[in-house]
């Protein structure tokens, strides 16, 4: 296993839509013990494929972050099938540097995915991993949070961004319970 980079905004490979996964084997598994490995150092709650430059709709999540590694999830092709309320979260992500922002979800979801024993499994979730999931399927159909923003707060956050490099400032530090 090894540690995959993480591509970070405005690296173009993560507007690329994933695709679905036909055959779950092997380096699927192999793949996704990575993700989870990159995840956790990261450190972060989430991560999709997508953020290491690779176009398959994989995700790894765990939002409990009092045990790490108990509650992984690993998921091959998840879909939301239904969502209901509306919760307001402070987001921030592993590609995203520096910055945060409240963005407007649903409070809870239901995901269907497939898991690496050939199952489909349904998972339904509440709060930050509710939050997480849309977030992680976001990222898998080539979307960012700061998308969801209004323009003129993107805009800022771009030339902030802009100005952070240009002095070697930008150093990536958020708490790790924002980084999905
Ligand atoms: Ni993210």
């Amino acid at each position: 296993m090894a540690l995959l980079r993480i591509r970070k905004y405005p690296d173009p490979a993560l507007k690329q839509p994933a695709q679905p996964v036909e055959n779950i084997d092997g380096e699927v598994s192999a793949f996704l013990d990575s993700m989870a490995q990159t995840m956790y150092a990261a450190p972060g709650v989430g991560l999709a494929a997508t953020q290491v430059g690779d176009a398959r709709r994989l995700v790894v999540v765990d939002t409990d972050h009092q045990h790490p590694g108990q509650h992984l999830l690993k998921l091959i092709n998840p879909r939301i099938v239904e969502s209901e309320g509306s919760i307001l979260w402070e987001e921030g992500c592993l590609s995203v540097i520096d910055f945060t922002a409240e963005v407007r979800r649903a409070s809870k979801v239901l995901v269907r995915a497939w898991t690496l024993d050939q199952n489909e499994i349904q998972i339904e979730a509440a709060d930050l991993q509710a939050v997480a999931f849309q977030h992680e399927l976001d990222h898998l159909d080539g979307k960012l949070f700061i998308d969801r923003l209004s323009r003129i707060k993107r805009e800022l956050y771009r030339r902030k961004l802009a100005k952070m490099l240009k002095e070697g400032k930008a150093d990536g530090q958020l708490p790790s319970h924002v980084r999905i």
